[in-house]
């Protein structure tokens, strides 16, 4: 038996990285899962990999940002298994570009996907997570949650704001003796997609950003996975992913506000 053990657990953007190898992970631990993405042949995939594990799965199509989809996609959910345990709100989008050069129109989608993606699911589900008894809710952030870098503004304010509202959370879940664990997932450079699938301003090389992450990310989607449900299973607050992403939160907490010259001189030297 473990944490998991026959549990329902629901991961947004599981078509791909991180959603889809907690997808697996999850089945792998003894949990059924419902799955969800943007992206149907990712998803048809994942759902896939899932059954020929042997594990119990529910696919939709959905777009996290379609509040009132949310809604009535997380009653089909808790009617289709009975119950919802965990939410893993985990579908995301990335930017690159100056704030001066970046039209508001992309500082919004991030923040609807990245911020308001993460809000409706965890509003969705939460009446089902208290309804269960043993709730869970895991709201995937970034390192980027912690410390702001330039051409990073769309993603840093959304993944900041993830935070906040997670944290908050978490409190009010402990002080109002409500059975719903809550925590924060910032991880540091996972090899995905979301380079590759990210957005950028004029003028920038989607290629060679892409590649240049995939030369900087150094942990794999599947012990990725495998840190956040250790975390989850011990009912952290807070996941941090990675060396890269221990290192981010050391400097944070040393330097306090000062952590910007540092960060700021050093992304200057990558051409940032
Ligand atoms: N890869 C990293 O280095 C890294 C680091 C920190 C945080 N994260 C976060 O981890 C999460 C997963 O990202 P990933 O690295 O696996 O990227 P990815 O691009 O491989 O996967 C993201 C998935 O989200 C889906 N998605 C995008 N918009 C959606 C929407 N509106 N509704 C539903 N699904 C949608 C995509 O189709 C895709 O399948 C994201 O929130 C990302 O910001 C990633």
């Amino acid at each position: 038996m473990t944490y998991f053990t026959q549990k329902i657990a629901v991961v947004t953007g599981a078509g791909s990285g991180i959603g889809r190898a907690l997808a697996l992970e999850l089945v792998g631990r003894g949990a059924r899962v419902a799955i969800c993405d943007v992206d149907a042949a990712g998803l048809a995939e994942t759902e896939q990999l899932i059954r020929a594990a042997g594990g119990e799965v529910r696919s939709d199509h959905l777009d996290v940002t379609e509040r009132e989809r949310v809604l009535a996609y997380a009653a089909e959910v808790a009617d289709h298994f009975g119950a919802v345990h965990q939410i893993y709100n985990n579908a995301g989008i990335a930017f690159t570009g100056d704030i001066e050069a970046t039209d508001f129109k992309h500082l919004e989608r991030v923040m609807d996907v990245d911020y308001w993606g993460v809000v409706n699911g965890t509003k969705a589900f939460l009446p089902h997570l208290i309804a269960s008894g043993d709730g869970h809710v895991v709201n995937i952030s970034s390192v980027f949650g912690i410390i702001s870098v330039p051409t990073q503004g769309a993603y840093n304010a959304a993944k900041f704001a993830v935070r906040g509202f997670t944290e908050a959370l978490s409190m009010e879940m402990a002080s109002r003796g409500r059975p719903v664990k809550v925590t924060c997932v910032h991880p540091g450079g996972i090899k995905t997609n979301v380079a590759r699938n990210a957005g950028q301003v004029d003028g920038l090389d989607h290629d060679g950003l892409a590649t240049t992450f995939d030369r900087i990310a150094r942990t794999s989607p599947a012990r990725a996975a495998e840190v956040i449900l250790d975390g989850v299973q011990k009912g952290r607050t807070r996941v941090l992913i990675g060396a890269d992403a221990r290192v981010i939160d050391l400097v944070a907490r040393v330097a306090g506000p000062h952590y910007q010259r540092l960060v700021g001189r050093l992304a200057g030297k990558a051409g940032l």
